[in-house]
């Protein structure tokens, strides 16, 4: 724009001509267009400004982290809310001090040589410090990033920190109640052994009972056949005549005594010997959990299984074991007989209030598999729990009397034995299909 030149002497006023005139208004005009420009754009930069601060205002004082703005020199331009709740400090206090000394005083020269780090390199890093605070230390898990300028030098920091306190005490909750939850679950897994232990040994029990009074009456009887042979010898002994002894014997009745003595000492013998089978049984039971697998009949285990439980059971409950035929598994006798005894004892239990219960167990090879199913006549499974009644601690009988660890046991014991165990259909109560590999493989 050039303007019209003023007169050199301000005392002789000069005439402008008309263009002139117009030229200096249409300046003016352009130049106040300008002023009018620039103070828009000026409050509209203001306004945004004034937004971006309080977008970062309420990011400090909402963010729950500790975050730290610091300068080139390392003293704190900017904090958080956080920092000020935690330090317990007002902002005048924190605000130009150095970043360093907000920290423990131990630890100062590691955080100033990680800054070094973070400006020389560039690079973000990070380290576990303690916060001073109003009440001691927080420890938090710090991070440093490097703040640059515009011309890309680094400028300042930026920390970023996470207090751990509540979160070390949240784990440390939370690994209690962890620890006490594993607590209780042993609790219960070795409530289930005790349950099955307990019941095991009321059969165990009963069945021992029988041989060994068994074995009580024939001792009583050879005591009273020793007397009678006693008072016989002694006469002997003192010279009685043949006729005496003769008579004697009758007495006593000795030629039908000594043939009960022989069924005497063979009955005591038929019970030792059924003790010994119940023992061997027993021994079978608890020593094979880590042994060797065996070829054995699942027909006669699931006999034995199925004997027990009943000889544990109060109400009358009919075991139908007439179609289980010989069938060779390989296995670890001790584990299925548990198997069998698990799945006759909840057949048992189904069985509870009725006066015709009914459990059937089958045995048959199909393919190179054992098949035995274990059926009842019971209320079966509701189709609400079906899905459930394999899981761990699923019962739904009264506590002290299920701990629903059996069939969850029992599955696991099958899948170790490369077989399985699943609930079947059935025409009537619940059914259950365990199948082992066979020993030799397809019958
Ligand atoms: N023969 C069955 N008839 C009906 N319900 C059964 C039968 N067998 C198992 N169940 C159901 O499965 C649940 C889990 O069984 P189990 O794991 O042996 O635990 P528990 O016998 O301790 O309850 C039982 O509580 C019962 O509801
Ligand atoms: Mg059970």
């Amino acid at each position: 724009m050039s303007l019209p030149h003023p007169s050199p002497d301000p005392a002789r006023p000069t005439l402008f001509s008309d263009e002139a005139w117009v030229e200096v208004l249409s300046a003016m005009d352009r130049t106040y267009a300008d002023l009018v420009d620039y103070q828009e754009r000026l409050e509209r930069q203001n306004a945004e400004l004034q937004e971006m601060r309080t977008f970062l205002t309420a990011i400090l004082s909402s963010v729950s982290d500790v975050l730290i703005v610091a300068g080139r020199t390392g003293q704190v331009e900017q904090v958080s809310r956080s920092v000020l709740t935690l330090t317990g400090r007002p902002e005048a206090q924190v605000v130009n001090a150095g970043l360093v000394e907000l920290f423990a005083e131990a630890q100062r020269p590691v955080l100033a040589a990680l800054l070094q780090g973070v400006r020389e390199q560039r690079r973000s890093a990070s380290l576990e410090c303690d916060l001073l605070t109003a009440e001691g230390m927080e420890p938090l898990e710090l991070s440093a990033a490097p703040r640059l300028d515009e011309r890309g030098r680094v400028d300042g920091y930026v920390l970023t920190g996470r207090p751990l306190g509540a979160l070390r005490k949240a784990y440390a909750g939370l690994s209690e109640s962890h620890d006490a939850l594993k607590t209780a679950q042993a609790f219960l897994v070795r409530n289930e052994k005790l349950a099955s232990l307990g019941r095991l040994l009321a059969g165990v029990a009963h069945e021992l009972n029988n041989p060994i009074s068994f074995v009580y009456a024939n001792t009583h009887a050879l005591e009273r056949y020793a007397g009678k042979f006693e008072t016989y010898f002694a006469k002997v002994q003192a010279g009685a005549s043949r006729e005496e002894l003769i008579a004697l014997r009758q007495e006593l009745r000795l030629d039908r005594e000594v043939a009960n003595l022989r069924e005497a000492i063979n009955g005591a013998r038929d019970g030792a010997e059924r003790v010994r089978d119940i023992v061997e049984d027993l021994r079978r039971l608890s020593s094979d959990g880590a042994g060797e697998k065996v070829a054995f009949d699942l027909a006669e285990t699931a006999r034995t299984a199925g004997q027990w439980v009943m000889r544990g059971m109060k109400q009358p409950v009919t075991l139908d074991l007439s179609s289980l035929r010989r069938v060779e598994v390989l296995g670890r006798r001790g584990h299925i007989q548990q198997v069998v005894m698990n799945l006759i004892q909840n057949s048992a239990d189904a069985l509870e209030d009725r006066a015709d219960g009914r459990i059937r167990l089958s045995l048959g090879a199909e393919g190179d598999r054992a098949v035995l199913v274990v059926a009842d006549n019971g209320p079966g499974v509701p189709e609400a729990v079906r899905a459930s009644i394999f899981d761990p601690f699923f019962t739904t009988k009264p506590v002290g009397r299920g701990t629903g660890l059996g069939l969850s046991i029992s599955h696991k014991i099958a899948e170790e034995h490369g077989g399985s165990l699943a609930l079947i259909e059935a025409d009537e109560g619940a059914a259950f299909r365990l199948d082992l590999p066979l020993a030799g493989g397809v019958a």
